[in-house]
């Protein structure tokens, strides 16, 4: 059986990780038939930092395949990755082409395979945020709806799925991102225990904020608000540290000069590697995110959440209390960054770390 992953953004090389771990299991303990696993890059993320140093880190095998995109209008994105997949899928003829979250890479994946009759796997299928203003949304629902094979992190996605018709092919199997974290984190601790040292942080007295979506990152009076809460919060004598994405640097540089002068606890660093983060994210006292895999990452480490969105496609974070919306106003960032705040340590979704190897299951059985 041969199964081909298509990858390409930061959050997908994480999620990866587990599936590429269950399938390597399986192919031990089962000799009858072995998985072939094929990785293929589209190529949208590219950066040392945004890409390599994940492969390094988790171990992950070399794609065996890179498209090379790059960047550019989704538009462009997606419709290069279909041309140059295309090339590639009909080459190698995967049984099943697996794809992750909700990026342009997912749906180019999806839409790619779809189109030439090659079962469609979906990670993270059922999400919704119910806004179609972000491209996010746009592809999660043309992938749920294209795929044959849709792996749900939780009830709520079962229960979205449900409500667009889709029923077939629907498994509730939990969140690979959960499966991601278990794994690593004693990892991290062994392997980077420095990190909060080498950034001068100590533990539980910093908050730790990223910003890349394209609502808050393309919008100049957005990006203002939120960068003006985490002035506001370092100048109230707190640590703000914001590991930024590079189209959030991008989108800064017009807004530096009427954002000085920034306060020296307000520390803009590079892009953390995973384990990194990892150790960054359990240490804070609070997380500002816009984020999803973060959102659940605060969750998991029971670390009160700030999410500078309206929604959340993540509600059962705020359902448990550890999550609060709070959309870009400077003030409610603020007040809720330096409020003490917990929510329920006992509330428990997202699975038990065991979705990946659920998904190996369900394929070998069904393909
Ligand atoms: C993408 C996903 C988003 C996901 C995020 C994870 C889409 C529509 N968006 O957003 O859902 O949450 O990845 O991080 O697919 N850039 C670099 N170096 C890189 C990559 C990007 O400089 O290695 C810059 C480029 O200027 C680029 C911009 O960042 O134009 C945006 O990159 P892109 O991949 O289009 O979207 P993201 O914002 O990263
Ligand atoms: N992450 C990381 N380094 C960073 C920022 C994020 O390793 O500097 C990890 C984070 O721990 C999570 C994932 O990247 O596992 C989330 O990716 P991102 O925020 O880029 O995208 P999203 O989850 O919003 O799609």
């Amino acid at each position: 059986m041969k199964i081909a992953s298509v990858v390409g953004a930061r959050p997908q090389f994480i999620k990866i990780s587990p599936l590429i771990r269950a399938i390597e299991e399986y192919n031990r303990l089962d000799s009858r038939e072995k998985i072939e696993h094929l990785i293929i890059h589209t190529g949208q993320h590219y950066d040392y930092l945004m890409d390599r140093v994940f492969f390094e880190e988790l171990g992950l095998p070399e794609p065996n395949y890179n498209l090379g995109v790059g960047s550019g209008s989704h538009n462009y994105q997606t419709a290069e990755i279909l041309k140059r997949l295309e090339e590639v899928l009909l080459r190698e003829k995967p049984d099943l082409v697996l794809v992750y979250g909700d990026t342009n890479s997912t749906l180019g994946g999806a839409l790619a395979a779809s189109k030439i009759r090659i079962p469609v796997g979906h990670v993270e299928a059922g999400l919704r945020s119910f806004n179609k203003n972000m491209a996010e949304e746009i592809n999660r629902v043309i992938t749920d709806h294209i795929s044959d094979y849709l792996f749900c992190p939780t009830e709520t996605a079962v229960k979205n799925l449900k409500r667009e018709g889709i029923e077939k092919g629907v498994y509730l199997v939990g969140d690979v991102m959960y499966d991601a974290v278990l794994y690593s984190v004693e990892i991290a601790e062994k392997k980077r225990d420095d990190v909060l040292e080498r950034i001068s942080l100590k533990p539980k007295e910093y908050v730790l904020a990223t910003i890349h979506r394209a609502e808050n990152t393309d919008d100049t009076k957005r990006l203002f608000s939120i960068f003006s809460a985490f002035k506001m919060i370092a100048s109230k004598g707190l640590k703000v540290v914001v590991p930024l994405h590079p189209r959030t640097k991008k989108s800064l540089h017009s807004l530096f000069q009427a954002l000085e002068p920034l306060p020296s606890s307000l520390a803009i660093i590079d892009p953390l590697s995973y384990f990194e983060m990892l150790l960054i994210e359990k240490n804070a006292r609070t997380i500002l995110t816009d984020s999803g895999g973060v959102q659940k990452e605060a969750y998991w480490f029971r670390v009160p959440c700030v999410t500078l969105r309206e929604e959340t496609e993540w509600i059962e974070t705020v359902e448990s209390g550890w999550n609060r919306l709070a959309g870009c106003d400077p003030v409610q960032i603020t007040e809720l960054a330096l409020d003490s705040w917990r929510g329920n340590e006992d509330f428990c979704s997202y699975g038990d770390g065991k979705a990946s190897k659920r998904i190996v299951a369900i394929l070998r059985q069904k393909l």
